[in-house]
C-alpha cells in the first residue's frame, strides 16, 4: 500500500518559507519587508493579519526542527529572508540574522536533514521598494546578487541546494499586475518589467555564486500547471495556448531557450519587456543551473468566453483550486520533450483543508487523498521518463497563507495560533510511513 515505487534515494521533504512562519518581524536587526508594509493596507489581507507573528518560529527553532525531525523526512526546503540579512537590501550585512540560518542548516545537518534552501520567497527589503520600485529598478537584480553572494560565502558549503527564486510568476503578475499580492500595483508593464528583473537577478545570481565557487547545486523554483481550453473550440484552444504561455513559458523559454515565447510578447504589445531588455540580458538569464523546481497546485481552466470551471471529478480544495492529480503527469511529460532539463524537483504540492482539532487529533483525510493522489501522478510521470529526484509537501505547519491570512491551512502539522501548540495531523503520520516504506527496505 502507498508504495509508488520511487528510488530509495528520492529526497522526501516539507517546505515552509521565512515571512509565513518566522514572526519576529522586528527583532535581532531585521528590516521591514514589502510584506510588513503590505498587511498594513487595510482591505489587502483578509481579517488584516500579517506574519508579524505567525507562528513564531524564530522563537522556536530547535522544537520545529525535532518536529522535522519527527516527520520523518529527509530534506527540509526554507527560504532566507533578504531583510535579516541585509536589512536595508543593500550595505552592511547583519550578523545576527544570518546566526539564525547558521542554526537552522547546522541543525538540519544535525538531523540528518538536507537543507534546502531558497533566497528569494517574496519577502523584499522594504527600502528597496520605497527608494527605487524594488523589482521595477534593473539595480535592485544587482543587489540581490550581492545578497546571494553573501549567503553562499556563509551557507554555500552546508545547504543541499539553493534556489534563487521561488514562483517568480506570482511576484510579477500577483504584486504588480492584479495587485493581490505586495507590493500591490496594479499595471501590466510594471508586471512585465519586474519579471524581466527577476529572471536576470536569477542569472546574476547563479553565475555570482558559481564565480564563488559554491559546490551546492543551484537552480530556480517556478509553480506550473497545464491549461485546458474548456472545449475543443479553436478560440478555447488559443485561450488555453496563450495562459500557458503567459504562465509557464515566460520564465521556461527566457532559461532553457534564451527568448520570451511570441505568442505571450504580442499579447503584451506596447506593455512588454522591450524597454528594459539589454543586449547580453539572456546570456546571463540562460546560466546552465543543476536543478529545476516545480510547484504544482492545479490546472489552469482557460475558456474564450470567460465561463466558470465546471466541477471536475476530485473536486476543489479549500483554496477553491481544482484538485487535478493528474496534470501533474502532463505537465512534466510536456517540459521533458519541450525542453533539455536538469534534474527536477517537486519543490511544492499540497492543499488547504478545513481542518478542526477534534481530541487532539486533525483527521485530514482529504490532504491524505491530495498527497496520495499527486504522488501517483508523479510516479507516472517518472515511468513515463521524466528525471525527478525529489519531492516536498507543502507545508511543514500551517501557516501565514498570504492575502488569505491565517484562515487557509496547508500544514501536516496543524498550529494552534493561540498557543502555538503544534499537532501532527494525520497527514504527518501518514506521510512519515510512506517514506518509511520507501527508504527503509533493503
Ligand atoms: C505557493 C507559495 O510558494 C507558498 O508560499 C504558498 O503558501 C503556497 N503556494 C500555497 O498557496
Amino acid at each position: 500500500m502507498e508504495n509508488y515505487g520511487f528510488d530509495a534515494d528520492f529526497v522526501w521533504g516539507v517546505a515552509t518559507s521565512s515571512y509565513q512562519i518566522e514572526g519576529a518581524a522586528h527583532e535581532d536587526g531585521r528590516g521591514l519587508s514589502i510584506w510588513d508594509t503590505f498587511c498594513k493596507i487595510p482591505g489587502k489581507v483578509v481579517n488584516g493579519e500579517s506574519g508579524e507573528i505567525a507562528c513564531d518560529h524564530y522563537h522556536r527553532l530547535d522544537q520545529d526542527l525535532d518536529l522535522i525531525a519527527e516527520l520523518g523526512v529527509k530534506a527540509y526546503r526554507f527560504s532566507i529572508a533578504w531583510p535579516r540579512i541585509q536589512p536595508d537590501g543593500r550595505g552592511a550585512f547583519n550578523t545576527k540574522g544570518l546566526a539564525f540560518y547558521e542554526r537552522l542548516v547546522d541543525g538540519l545537518l544535525e538531523r540528518g536533514i538536507k537543507p534546502f534552501a531558497t533566497l528569494y520567497h517574496w519577502d523584499l527589503p522594504d527600502a528597496l521598494q520605497a527608494t527605487q520600485q524594488g523589482w521595477e529598478s534593473r539595480d535592485t537584480a544587482y543587489r540581490f546578487a550581492e545578497y546571494a553572494r553573501k549567503i553562499g560565502s556563509v551557507l554555500g558549503d552546508r545547504v543541499a541546494s539553493i534556489a534563487t527564486h521561488n514562483e517568480p510568476w506570482c511576484t510579477a503578475w500577483l504584486g504588480n499586475a492584479t495587485g493581490y499580492f505586495a507590493p500591490g500595483n496594479a499595471d501590466l508593464k510594471k508586471a512585465a518589467h519586474v519579471a524581466h528583473h527577476l529572471l536576470l537577478s536569477h542569472g546574476l545570481a547563479v553565475q555570482a555564486l558559481r564565480a564563488d565557487g559554491v559546490k551546492a547545486p543551484l537552480g530556480i523554483v517556478l509553480n506550473q500547471s497545464p491549461a485546458h481550453g474548456a472545449s475543443e473550440s479553436a478560440e478555447d484552444q488559443a485561450a488555453a495556448s496563450l495562459e500557458y504561455a503567459k504562465f509557464v513559458r515566460w520564465y521556461m523559454d527566457p532559461i532553457f531557450k534564451g527568448e520570451y515565447p511570441a505568442e505571450a510578447l504580442q499579447w503584451y504589445g506596447a506593455n512588454g519587456p522591450q524597454d528594459v531588455v539589454r543586449e547580453g540580458d539572456f546570456d546571463i538569464i540562460g546560466t546552465p543551473i543543476d536543478f529545476l523546481g516545480i510547484n504544482y497546485y492545479t490546472r489552469i481552466y482557460a475558456s474564450a468566453s470567460g465561463d466558470k470551471h465546471p466541477p471536475g471529478p476530485h473536486g476543489f480544495t479549500d483554496m477553491d483550486w481544482e484538485i487535478y492529480p493528474q496534470g501533474l503527469t502532463e505537465l512534466l511529460t510536456r517540459l521533458n520533450g519541450d525542453y533539455t532539463l536538469p534534474p527536477i524537483y517537486i519543490t511544492e504540492n499540497g492543499c488547504a483543508t478545513k481542518d478542526e482539532l477534534s481530541g487532539g487529533q486533525v483527521h485530514d483525510t482529504a490532504r491524505i487523498d491530495y498527497y496520495d493522489q499527486h504522488l501517483a501522478a508523479l510516479a507516472d510521470a517518472i515511468e513515463q521518463g521524466v528525471n525527478v529526484s525529489g519531492y516536498f509537501a507543502w507545508s511543514m505547519l500551517d501557516n501565514f497563507e498570504w492575502a488569505s491570512g491565517y484562515d487557509k491551512r496547508f500544514g501536516m502539522v496543524y498550529v494552534d495560533y493561540a498557543s502555538q501548540q503544534r499537532i501532527p495531523k494525520n497527514s504527518a503520520y501518514w506521510y512519515r510511513d510512506v517514506i518509511a516504506r520507501h527508504t527503509d527496505q533493503k
